[in-house]
């Protein structure tokens, strides 16, 4: 068996596309995530991901001008304001939103991710990433981002103050001892007195225990410091490599630090970034397929946009017909690499005109599909499969009400829930 996760952002959802509805307007409404929220437990999704990040893009030709003009990256809201209202209307399904540990301070997340496992019943999770944009960094008053490897060492002490936080208060500090008037025992909640070389916090925390006391921690950055930070702390991994042999090499890198991080390596879900083009039939999918590719080599503008995001760099500035510059990052590594991976001795126009997303995509009918997720599950070794796609109903329907079903029926997702609470589950295979 192996575990689903839909990554999704609270930003428009391809509002140009014909089937999203009024997409201008409903990316908005928290009833189109509660809608594919409860669709995605119907097929006994683990949970959503919310990714997240703070600034309108414009490394792309100095300017903003594409982000706004076409919806990419931007407006975007914060996420963790939409767990609320999806977890009033579910009951299992997790829910994760991006944080980044760079400019939260670790008590006003730890604080913000308690009152969401509350509120959620303990299926709340948060996902650390660094955030990886200078523009992101002065919209916190720093002049540029902290050098790459030193966000995760700051990411680090900031997972060991937020978890002496979480650790404050004993289980069962909640006496609610009416008749001795004793609401809370003042011996069973600890001050954390966390003094590290980033961070200071004193604790504790100013409300009780959440019910998995420390939120389900997802973690998503690919180079080898976000690796061994994910390997370390991660109860969940979300990560992007497009073909199988990537997807096992990457897999068996973080079970072995985890290993030398004293961790039970199957305490590490690894759910890898996958695409689907479902269609009634296999022909019909791979035309689908061919239509999208094309498509998206056209469109170089897009594709050089998404590389200056991921980079920091103006990719609009470079000779498109000359070899692709040497480039040095200190924004997001792994995914530019990803890019611009296998680059040599070719164009920049040839490495954007066939793009990939870094998603492994699935093309076919139902039944098709499921026989290929089940032959690279086998062959990964595990551990499951992370959907992205924008929040368009016809497409969470395709999967949760087309695919899932098929995927049950053979007994490689799971039938039901087994447990209330998120890591739980994802503990139970
Ligand atoms: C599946 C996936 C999801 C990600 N989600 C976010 C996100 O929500 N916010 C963010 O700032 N970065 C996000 N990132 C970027 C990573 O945090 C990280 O910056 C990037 O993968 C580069 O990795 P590195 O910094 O370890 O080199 C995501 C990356 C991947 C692969």
């Amino acid at each position: 068996m192996f575990h689903m996760g839909w990554f999704l952002s609270y930003t428009v959802q391809n509002w140009r596309d014909p089937w999203n509805g009024n997409g201008s307007d409903l990316w908005i409404e928290p009833e189109l995530y509660i809608e594919a929220a409860k669709a995605l437990e119907r097929a006994g999704f683990d949970y959503m991901m919310f990714e997240d990040g703070s600034f309108i893009p414009d490394a792309f030709r100095g300017s903003m001008e594409y982000a706004l003009s076409n919806a990419s990256i931007a407006p975007k809201h914060d996420p963790l304001t939409l767990i609320a209202p999806i977890a009033r209307e579910t009951e299992r399904i997790g829910l994760i939103a991006t944080v980044t540990t760079s400019f939260y301070p670790p008590f006003l997340a730890a604080r913000l991710a308690s009152t969401l496992d509350t509120l959620s019943g303990g299926r709340f999770g948060i996902n650390l990433v660094t955030a990886h944009n200078d523009r992101t960094a002065q919209n916190f008053g720093l002049e540029q981002h902290h050098e790459h490897d030193l966000r995760y060492e700051m990411a680090d002490e900031w997972v060991r103050a937020a978890t002496a936080l979480w650790d404050g208060w004993e289980r069962d500090a909640l006496t609610l001892d009416e008749a001795n008037g004793v609401f809370a025992s003042a011996d069973k909640v600890h001050y954390a007195n966390f003094e590290g070389t980033y961070y200071r916090t004193r604790g504790p925390l100013n409300l009780p225990p959440s019910p998995q006391l420390r939120p389900v921690l997802c973690q998503a950055g690919g180079s080898q410091a976000g690796m061994t930070f994910g390997a370390r702390h991660a109860d969940t991994i979300i990560a992007q490599a497009g073909d199988v042999p990537t997807m096992k090499k990457f897999r068996e890198t973080v079970r072995e630090l985890a290993q030398e991080a004293g961790r039970d390596p199957d305490s590490v879900k690894i759910l890898f970034l996958a695409s689907f083009v479902l269609e009634d039939s296999d022909r019909a999918a791979q035309e689908k397929d061919a239509q999208m590719r094309a498509a998206s080599e056209a469109n170089i503008e897009a594709n050089l946009a998404m590389l200056s995001f991921s980079s920091g760099i103006d990719f609009g500035k470079f000779d498109l017909d000359a070899p692709v510059p040497e480039i040095e990052t200190n924004a997001a590594r792994a995914t530019t690499a990803h890019h611009l991976r296998n680059s040599e001795g070719r164009t920049l126009r040839e490495i954007v005109s066939t793009r990939s997303t870094g998603a492994f995509n699935f093309v076919g009918s139902v039944p098709t599909v499921a026989d290929q997720m089940s032959e690279v599950a086998a062959e990964v070794g595990g551990d499951g499969f992370l959907v992205q796609a924008p929040i368009i109903p016809r497409t969470v329907h395709r999967i949760a009400d087309g695919l899932a079903p098929e995927l049950r029926r053979r007994g490689l997702i799971r039938a039901d829930y087994d447990y209330h609470t998120l890591r739980e589950n994802l503990l139970a295979f």
